[in-house]
């Protein structure tokens, strides 16, 4: 009998299976068994999927007192695939209230998709061709990688941010993008675009906006794609800090029009995950035929377009009631786990947005190692304990990062309190 996985396409196998990684220290065994307070308290507590509880009864509460759809036969039949007008609609003015474009966003820019991680995965099958190469900062999100070198076979070529042991900070300079850049040229392979994620994910860090018109500048003079991931952009929760979108930096002689692509969508902004809906907006108009052709391969659900249209409209809630609730609650809780990292001894990033932070776990190992981190995965998961280690987000050993949003204060007070036994734990062993 043939190996089963040599009956498998060349792509299938770049998906490269690794069973016991999957099997005890991906994320996959968190979701296999989350933990539920109720339901399922011996669950495992997830701090390293991205995803915010913080919304959830907000949430139930306007879901169970307003009825967001009402049924009609047109929602038994095929639709424009690419986000049916009334939606793109309600997205344009929601989004031009919360991007606050410099030029109005108009909804015939904007296509629809089944979430933000496969807006870049259809950007990548639509903008490089195999062997080619697409740049990302890191330590970042690790899907790019999974969107862009699994599925397509482009190179996904990583900018590490330099960090400053002094300061604490993660920096980006651009001469570094520019130097990555011209290396992968030099290998005869030719860079499509430079994946730009603002707010970024792990660090919950928020570029200025004279490191956005260097990035603008860099895209233009090397005539490459700037992909903006802003999927975090409602999400920045301290006060000091003003996040503005390439939308708002941008003019046609700083990047061409064409070169430009934004990618946002309900999951984390709205802690909407599980609605699984994305948009695109571009202004490329061969890029947009492009994305019309395919869509029935990624169309959102016509009745989840409805609901969420008539979610969007009533812009005064998110303004006065949603995003301000959300930014105190999201202030409170990382506040609360620097405080938790703090007391047990331990150094965090600072994050002004999003729902995360790097912990500095490296005096943990001796060195820090990939073999030491999974062995510490493990011991986290003997404690019902899921976070990010380092090559999942292509960070030095021994950097973890730690999501602070996932639950409300009960599962956060259990997981954390499951954390500091699993860490006692690892350092008794190791010093034994
Ligand atoms: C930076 C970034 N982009 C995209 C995504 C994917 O979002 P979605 O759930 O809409 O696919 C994530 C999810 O963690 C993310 O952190």
């Amino acid at each position: 009998m043939a190996s089963s996985e040599a009956l498998l396409s060349i792509r299938a196998k770049r998906l490269s299976v690794d069973m016991d990684y999957i099997s005890n220290y991906s994320v996959g065994s968190a979701l296999q068994n989350p933990f539920d307070e109720t339901k399922n308290p011996e669950g495992i507590i997830n701090f390293g999927t991205a995803v915010s509880g913080l919304m959830d009864e907000l949430w139930l509460t306007r879901f169970s007192q307003q009825s967001f759809f009402t049924p009609d036969s047109s929602h038994y039949r095929y639709y424009q695939c690419w986000g049916v007008d009334t939606f793109r609609e309600a997205l344009s003015k929601f989004m031009n209230i919360f991007f606050k474009p410099k030029k109005p966003i108009i909804f015939e820019n904007l296509y629809v998709l089944n979430g933000a991680l496969l807006s870049l995965d259809i950007l990548g099958f639509l903008l490089a061709d195999e062997g080619e190469s697409f740049v990302f900062l890191t330590p970042g999100y690790n899907g790019y990688y999974q969107a862009g070198f699994q599925r397509w076979g482009i190179h996904m070529v990583p900018v590490p941010l330099q960090h400053n042991e002094e300061s604490g900070e993660f920096e980006l300079t651009v001469s570094s993008v520019e130097k990555v850049i011209s290396d992968e040229e030099s290998k005869g392979r030719r860079v499509r675009a430079f994946v730009f994620n603002n707010p970024e994910n792990p660090l919950g860090k928020v570029f200025t906006v004279e490191i956005v018109k260097e990035i603008m500048n860099l895209c233009q003079r090397r005539k490459i794609h700037l992909i903006a991931d802003e999927i975090y952009c409602m999400s920045v929760f301290d006060e000091n800090t003003h996040f503005h979108s390439v939308l708002e930096i941008h003019n046609p002689t700083l990047l061409d029009t064409n070169l430009l692509h934004v990618i946002w969508g309900f999951s984390k902004d709205l802690c909407l995950t599980s609605f699984r809906t994305g948009v695109i907006h571009t202004e490329n108009v061969s890029l947009q035929n492009a994305l019309k052709s395919g869509s029935q391969f990624q169309a959102v659900p016509l009745p989840l377009m409805h609901i969420l249209t008539n979610v969007i409209s009533d812009a005064d809630w998110f303004k006065n009631k949603f995003v301000p609730t959300n930014h105190s609650r999201l202030r409170a809780t990382y506040a609360k786990c620097k405080e938790f990292f703090c007391k047990i001894g331990f150094t965090t990033t600072k994050s002004t947005a999003g729902f995360f932070f790097l912990v500095d776990l490296r005096p943990l190992f001796n060195p820090p190692s990939q073999e030491a981190s999974k062995a510490f995965v493990k011991k986290l998961y003997a404690h019902k304990i899921y976070m990010t280690p380092s090559w999942e987000m292509g960070a030095e050993h021994g950097w973890f990062r730690f999501v602070f949003t996932a639950y409300s204060t009960h599962g956060l007070d259990i997981g954390l309190a499951r954390l500091a036994a699993a860490i006692d734990e690892w350092k008794r062993d190791i010093s034994a």
